[in-house]
């Protein structure tokens, strides 16, 4: 099968007073088509600078310093000075203007907070004109509200609703708009992060599920970011596990969440609230994520770990295939 996407090696710093941040660790990851990619790990272990990364789209003071980003696109690519051709783009050697066309055509980012992203002076409608519009400047009016339209409903907005203001729906309807606004020119990898964090449980149940009937009728692969384990069992075919910038563990949902092999992932599990077993003590992770400025020797997760040996504290365990057929960066059953 085709891998959409494929990382290699990457790294991406934050420069700050303080010193050199690295937030993106030399990152390894596969994606292939029409897969969800769940991406989890605590607050600050890099996952929206990863998914940032993927679109050129790191924000000053952070840049990306090296690795290799590879997208496939299946149809050729046009821009304004000329055409990628399909097949394999190598995004971090894309010019500003070319990475600015496959955005949003081919690469789709839906951000956490709606409202600053959506313009409280354009209509819905125009919304999705203008973005249209800066992709194929011939697309009609007429046309590009069709296609929004067609896209809106399949997220439950109401044709009618294109032509009302984003204060005019509620928080579930704008990020359903910011949703729409991702797909309207059919991308072929979609990366939403955190999309439905502000949103009560039921919204977020409807919203994921209609991302699910989406990415098949779209024929999306898709990176869902979120720090909410209970969300990726629920949408993920594969999970990947972030800790302080590098990847811990990379396996299916199913046996990731059955037979976690990183004891960071075994700890993140214990806190997942079980609602079948109410008795059940609420685990917290002793402890805090390393200062990415001054990080540990070792493996980053030594300090916290109740397994940590010798090693685990001079050497930094590689990514290998573990005991279950997915990826783990662990001294423990890394080299068994
Ligand atoms: N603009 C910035 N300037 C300096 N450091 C930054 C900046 N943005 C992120 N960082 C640092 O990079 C690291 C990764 O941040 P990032 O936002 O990618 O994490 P995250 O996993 O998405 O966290 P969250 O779950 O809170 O969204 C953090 O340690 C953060 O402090
Ligand atoms: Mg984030």
């Amino acid at each position: 099968m085709t891998d959409v996407l494929r990382i290699n090696d990457l790294v991406v710093e934050y420069t700050t007073q303080r010193g050199v941040a690295r937030a993106v660790d030399r990152v390894i990851l596969s994606l292939p088509e029409n897969r969800t990619l769940g991406l989890a790990g605590e607050s600050g272990c890099g996952k929206s600078t990863l998914g940032r990364a993927i679109m050129q789209l790191v924000p000053y003071p952070g840049r990306i310093v090296s690795g290799e980003i590879t997208l496939n696109i299946d149809h050729d690519q046009v821009w304004k000075k000329g055409t990628i051709p399909k097949g394999d783009v190598p995004i971090l050697d894309m010019t500003e203007d070319q990475m600015r066309s496959l955005r949003g055509s081919e690469i789709a980012y839906i951000f956490q907070d709606p409202m600053t992203s959506l313009n409280p002076m354009l209509s819905i409608g125009k919304h999705f004109v203008q973005m249209q519009q800066a992709h194929n400047p011939d697309i009609e009016e007429a046309e590009a509200i069709e296609r929004a339209t067609e896209v809106l409903e399949a997220l439950g907005i109401l044709a009618e609703r294109v032509n009302d203001y984003p204060h005019q729906f509620s928080g579930g309807m704008r990020q359903r708009v910011m949703i729409g606004l991702g797909l309207v020119l059919r991308p072929r990898l979609l990366i939403s992060d955190e999309p439905t964090t502000s949103l009560d449980v039921i919204v977020e149940a409807q919203i994921l599920e209609e991302i699910q009937e989406l990415k098949d009728m779209f024929n999306l692969t898709m990176i869902l970011i979120t720090h909410n384990l209970g969300v990726l069992a629920q949408t993920a075919d594969d999970v990947a596990i972030m800790y302080a910038g590098r990847m811990a563990e990379i396996d299916t949902t199913e046996t990731l969440f059955d037979n976690p092999q990183h004891p960071y992932t075994q700890a993140l599990l214990q806190c997942v609230p079980d609602v079948t077993k109410p008795e059940k003590q609420l685990a917290w992770i002793p402890g805090a994520p390393p200062d990415l400025v001054d990080p540990p020797m070792g493996c980053m997760y030594h300090p916290r770990c109740p397994f940590a040996m010798d090693i685990c504290k001079a050497e930094q365990p590689s990514l290998l295939e573990s005991d279950t057929g997915g990826l783990v960066a662990c001294h423990l059953y890394g080299r068994k």
